[in-house]
């Protein structure tokens, strides 16, 4: 695919309290003043959880046999669009969820909960957070930032896991994240919240509990032709689902679809890391119920 003419890498800066980069923060006002609609349906997450896995799910489940063409014609970016998104050359996230006609419309964003703009909270809409363990987010992030040219320049990857403890991401501190929509989940019976994990370990049984909550029900047929259809080498295989028909990424320094294992920081990490990590995350995750796997 051909590579869109891109200017430097970004620089994060700091954004009402949260690392961002301009890509994100160029369409704020459009993106704040969002309409959103009564059945839209939210997908958040901190960058690299599961957002394309869960957004491809939902988008098979509704309209997967009802617009076949759409599945194997359109991108996931564009199926399900990126409110947030703003680079040069391509529509927002705003003018692809606008131009929506299909309901319920599919959005993704990365926001922490604070950013979400207000309509989804007025129109009651339906969201779905999908989280996963710190250890596996920040190497999938790092391999991200290796071959997302939108995304700022990684360093190497001790630097990057010393700026993934300070917050200092794209998006914020994966800390601040996971807590902040987990609270959010309390108060809001709205909001279904995900684990990657659970995903990985038995898909069959999320996808009831995704269904359930959205009303939807699936015949046994359909419920096993999305699980398949979800599996990890299904998705790398289909290029509507697997990113390689976007221009800002480099594929040949790491796929979209990498590994999409539980417990792959066991290769990244080395003992002393992992133990520094493992002392700032007891302190940091004090405050919270929230747990999470490693492996499973
Ligand atoms: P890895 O880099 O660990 O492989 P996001 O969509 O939020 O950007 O997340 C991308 C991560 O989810 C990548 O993780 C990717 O491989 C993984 N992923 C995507 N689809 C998956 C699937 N069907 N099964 C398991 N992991 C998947």
């Amino acid at each position: 695919i051909a590579q869109m003419e891109l200017p430097p890498r970004p620089e994060l800066f700091d954004f009402h309290g949260v690392s961002m980069v301009h890509y994100f923060t160029d369409n704020w006002d459009n993106v704040q003043n969002f309409q959103a609609r009564p059945d839209d349906i939210l997908i958040a997450t901190y960058p690299k959880a599961g957002t394309t896995w869960v957004s491809h799910m939902l988008d098979l489940m509704y309209f997967g046999k009802s617009s076949p063409e759409r599945a194997a014609s359109v991108p996931i970016y564009e199926r399900v669009p990126f409110l947030e998104f703003c680079v040069q050359g391509m529509p927002t996230g705003v003018e692809l969820a606008d131009k929506t006609t299909l309901s319920p419309r599919l959005i993704k964003t990365h926001f922490p909960v604070q950013f979400v703009p207000k309509s989804f909270w007025e129109q009651n809409c339906r969201i779905i957070y999908v989280a996963r363990n710190a250890k596996d987010n920040v190497v999938s992030y790092f391999h991200f930032d290796r071959m997302n040219k939108v995304e700022p320049e990684p360093g190497d990857w001790p630097s990057f896991l010393q700026r993934f403890q300070e917050g200092k991401m794209v998006f914020g501190s994966w800390y601040d994240h996971v807590k902040g929509w987990w609270e959010k989940k309390k108060s809001n019976p709205k909001i279904l919240y995900l684990f990657y994990e659970d995903l990985a370990e038995d898909m069959g049984c999320e996808l009831d509990r995704v269904c359930n909550f959205l009303g939807v029900s699936l015949n046994e047929e359909d419920r096993s032709w999305v699980k398949q259809a979800v599996g990890f080498d299904a998705m790398k295989n289909n290029s509507m689902a697997n990113y390689s028909t976007i221009g800002v990424m480099d594929f040949k320094i790491s796929p979209f679809m990498r590994k999409g294992k539980v417990g792959d920081w066991k290769n990244h990490f080395t003992v002393s890391q992992n133990e520094e990590f493992d002392e700032q995350y007891k302190l940091k995750m004090a405050d919270t119920s929230l747990c999470f796997r490693t492996e499973i």
